[in-house]
């Protein structure tokens, strides 16, 4: 028997998704608003759900402070109020679009997993855009 259990964070970080080997016209092209070369902001919303048995000695499937914590360090200590671009060594050579960034987030947050757990990580970018990523088992 699984149950899923899930903890919402949240941080701010400035963006700007460009390529570097395409003209500022194209990128503008491509990318519209989100590449002005002066870079824009997002109140980043985060879902991280873990799925697994529950433990029969805590009755937890996993302690949310430690889940907390680990999202606390691996993620808003790393991303709040930065500039993905040029603060977040994974964006350096990454268009730090939703997509990537969830999967960079993902990859930060399963250090924590159990053998016999699975995650989830939602990311909002806006009240209305969000992107969903998890590795099957
Ligand atoms: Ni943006």
């Amino acid at each position: 028997m699984n149950v899923t259990v899930s903890r919402k964070a949240h941080f701010n970080a400035a963006h700007r998704l460009y390529r570097k080997d395409w003209s500022d016209q194209q990128n503008e092209l491509i990318f519209g608003k989100c590449s002005n070369p002066n870079f824009h902001g997002h109140n980043y919303e985060l879902i991280v759900s873990v799925t697994g048995p529950i433990d029969p000695q805590t009755g937890y499937v996993i302690d949310m402070k430690v889940l907390k914590d680990h999202i606390k360090t691996q993620v808003e200590d790393v991303f709040d109020h930065k500039n993905l671009n040029l603060e977040v060594p994974e964006f350096m050579d990454t268009i730090p679009t939703a997509e990537n960034i969830v999967v960079v987030i993902y990859d930060k947050l399963k250090k924590i997993l159990k053998p016999n757990q699975s995650m989830e990580v939602v990311l909002y970018e806006t009240p209305r855009n969000f992107v969903t990523y998890s590795e099957k088992l």
